[in-house]
């Protein structure tokens, strides 16, 4: 977490206005403000109208709760389609709601050899029949980043609606919703620097009419519809903070700064015998997050080794269960996963070639 966040999280908890919504004293008031500034700032991040920005406890239990809603209005008729490029939490949410409505659920593969979307076999999968599209922003695990424009697009003509999974796309690359025309967007604060917590756009029209589970007395229309219980508020000042931390920063100056340290890890790892590197190996269209394996060792083991050398790096499928299961990974342990974040230099890409290249010369 960057520190205005941290600051903004202890401000907000030790400032005594930390009541609740909807009274009619300072402490209420300055709740329905923070929830208030917050959707401003954070429609100013993601380029969307703040009055669809919503607030929650994560991406996944966020989108649950979404798909939860979409289930009801689902039919034996329809058809919801994914992609295989995406993180399980947002595969199992439609797979569970085909499952509660009978809709059918199908997933658009990738080219095992590039990491990329298959836009033929997409266009052939999204039909008339088709509700809901569901696609990543960017993958979580190669780093893929579908062409989103085009994906919007081909669903709206056939009147589907598109549901983003923004939280490995939002801290790199600027997000414009409103350009974008996606009707709905899920990212997690905790990704841009901020507090464990989730952010989800919901187109306005969109949000008022879904039959969202839901206590009587709360909201018919809004984010608070949508936002069940009462609001994590000191997460939600420091959600706040990271977003305005972001936008101070500029995310094309930031996406630069990535892309510039990005570069020689990928054409490091790539130039190094007995390692093969997963997804892209080019830089268009991706997030600075390289997947790999090294020939001689388990990925647990590889992890373990550069974990040795502080180095933090995941192994195993990172939830991209589909990915892994596509490159035929899922038994020998997946792939290591490296990636590039704003407290990252250029001294620990280097460590971290170092170290790998030491690994395959053992
Ligand atoms: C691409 C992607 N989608 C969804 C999630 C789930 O987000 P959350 O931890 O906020 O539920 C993650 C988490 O790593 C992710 O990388």
């Amino acid at each position: 977490m960057v520190d205005v966040a941290i600051n903004a999280m202890s401000d907000w908890a030790a400032n005594g206005s930390n009541a609740n919504t909807g009274g009619f004293f300072p402490a209420a008031d300055a709740c329905d403000a923070l929830l208030d500034s917050t959707r401003t700032v954070v429609g100013e991040f993601l380029g969307a109208d703040a009055s669809g920005i919503c607030l929650g406890a994560n991406m996944t239990t966020m989108t649950m709760a979404f798909t939860r809603a979409v289930a009801r209005t689902l039919t034996s008729d329809d058809r919801v389609v994914g992609t295989q490029l995406d993180h399980e939490a947002n595969v199992s949410p439609w797979r569970i709601a085909c499952e509660l409505s009978g809709a059918e659920h199908v997933l658009t593969p990738f080219d095992v050899k590039t990491g990329r979307l298959d836009m033929d076999a997409f266009e052939k999968l999204v039909d008339d029949r088709t509700k809901w599209v569901a696609v990543t922003g960017a993958s979580n695990l190669i780093g893929t980043m579908p062409d989103l424009e085009t994906v919007i697009a081909i669903a709206h003509k056939h009147g589907a609606r598109v549901f983003v999974d923004a939280v490995a796309l939002a801290p790199h690359k600027q997000i414009n919703i409103r350009e974008l025309g996606c009707d709905v967007l899920a990212t997690s604060p905790y990704k841009w620097y901020g507090p464990h917590a989730g952010v989800m756009y919901i187109e306005p029209q969109l949000l008022n009419s879904l039959p969202i589970a839901k206590v009587r007395a709360a909201s018919e229309t809004g984010p608070r519809k949508f936002e069940t219980g009462t609001p994590n508020f000191e997460s939600i000042a420091a959600v706040q903070a990271a977003a305005r931390f972001l936008i101070e920063e500029d995310m094309q100056q930031l996406a630069k700064i990535e892309g510039d340290l990005f570069a020689p890890l990928l054409e490091g790892l790539l130039d190094t015998p007995g390692i093969t590197v997963w997804g892209p190996h080019d830089l268009a269209s991706r997030a600075p997050t390289v997947s790999f394996t090294v020939d001689s060792m388990t990925t647990d083991r590889v992890a373990q080794e550069l974990a040795a050398k502080k180095i933090a790096v995941w192994s195993g499928d990172s939830y991209a269960m589909e990915i892994v299961q596509r490159l035929g990974l899922t038994n020998s342990g997946g792939v290591v996963r490296a990636g590039i974040a704003r407290y990252v230099d250029s001294e620990d890409v280097k460590h971290l070639l170092t170290t790998v290249r030491g690994l395959v010369s053992r």
